[in-house]
């Protein structure tokens, strides 16, 4: 088949009315706008429409279109090498993974590098289960962890009801959704406080049977819900009492868009894995993380550590690199230190001077 250069607006969208399957969409019910271009906060139409990208894509453009420096950053390692095997060590996978080190907090210290944020998700959850040896995992209704099986067991919305059962062990809390409390919001409410409400689902579902709570920090798509202040203290106070792991998943809250670098910092709260995509690189190329924090790190080191994720897709751009690929992690360390919104040099107070300076060099 023959392909059309230089499409005119019509014509992609019947290819794509034709061709592309667009998720969660009743696919004749939708007619997607056929964008041309973007720059910064703007992208624009076939027509020269400009429009303001307030939804920054999929909530993931954090440092605009076509940023320069991330634009150069995947076509100098495009140039040098677009890919490089799990097994190997590189560069620009290396330096993004002590980058991470510095900038999130505790002793968030070893990444494992996805395509994406559901793959992250669905590693967190493997490795918290092979780290207990338990089974279950406390999720939330008003969540979303992504769409591969397992993340989209965990997610609570009503994007789970297709692909379920899912896999087993998922049970579910509450929201500390104080506009529309669940439990009709008496004070003090034992769901919006936390504590009180996780006990008791760990009361029936036994808490040595539960590996871990994975929670998104601030809830994105199910509401942008932010916890009471104490909620997130109240919850690692629970699982610590317990052995239990807690799973942030920041792949939306996190990289500057709450103010700080992680939207845990508000409350001082350390998660023992963090989850990661998104702002990571702006999404520029597909790119997650889960970050483990020391004691998860120091056991696993002498472990087989059966994670996985896909291996590279190549796509029309030419750039796209698979998870930890070498051109990911290029763009993903540029971004890091280009990014408006996170300012490093101001928000890092556990840097030490010489890494201040370092973060701060290459921002400006
Ligand atoms: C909070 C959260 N977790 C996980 C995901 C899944 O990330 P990805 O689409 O990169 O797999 C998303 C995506 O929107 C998300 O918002």
């Amino acid at each position: 088949m023959a392909v059309e250069q230089g499409l005119d607006a019509k014509r992609i969208q019947e290819l794509d009315r034709q061709y592309v399957l667009h998720s969660w969409s009743v696919q004749n019910q939708i007619s997607p706008l056929a964008v041309a271009g973007g720059e910064g906060r703007y992208f624009w139409d076939h027509e020269g429409n400009r429009y303001l990208d307030f939804a920054s894509q999929l909530v993931n453009v954090s440092i605009g279109h076509q940023h320069p420096k991330i634009v150069a950053a995947i076509k100098e390692q495009a140039d040098k090498l677009t890919t490089i095997g799990p097994p190997m060590a590189h560069e620009a996978r290396s330096e993004l993974a002590q980058l991470l080190a510095e900038v999130t907090p505790g002793d968030l210290t070893m990444s494992f590098f996805t395509n994406g944020g559901a793959e992250a998700n669905e590693n967190a959850i493997k490795l918290a289960r092979w780290y207990t040896g338990r089974d279950k995992i406390v999720a939330r209704y008003r969540s979303y962890h992504g769409a591969t099986a397992g993340a989209i067991t965990l997610t609570g919305d009503p994007r789970r009801w297709p692909a379920e059962p899912g896999i087993p062990g998922v049970v579910r809390m509450l929201d500390p959704y104080t506009y529309r409390c669940p439990a009709g919001h008496p004070d003090p409410c034992p769901v919006c406080t936390g504590g009180p409400h996780l006990e008791e689902i760990l009361q029936y579902e036994g808490p040595q049977n539960v590996a871990a709570v994975i929670l998104e920090t601030i809830v994105g798509t199910n509401g942008i819900i932010v916890p009471p202040d104490g909620y997130l203290q109240s919850i690692r106070e629970v699982c610590d009492r317990h052995g239990i792991l807690l799973i942030c998943d920041e792949v939306m809250a996190g990289f500057g868009r709450s103010g700080k670098w992680f939207a845990c910092e508000h409350w001082d709260v350390v998660p023992d894995i963090l989850t990661l995509a998104k702002g990571i690189n702006s999404g520029y190329v597909p790119l997650g993380a889960m970050v483990i924090g020391e004691k998860i790190a120091d056991w696993v080191r002498d472990k087989y550590f059966a994670g996985g994720r896909g291996t590279r897709r190549s796509a029309r751009c030419g750039a796209k690199g698979s998870s930890g690929a070498s051109s990911s992690c290029a763009t993903a360390r540029r971004a890091s230190r280009s990014s408006p919104s996170t300012r490093p040099a101001r928000r890092l107070p556990r840097l030490r001077g010489s890494q201040r300076q370092r973060w701060s060099a290459a921002s400006t």
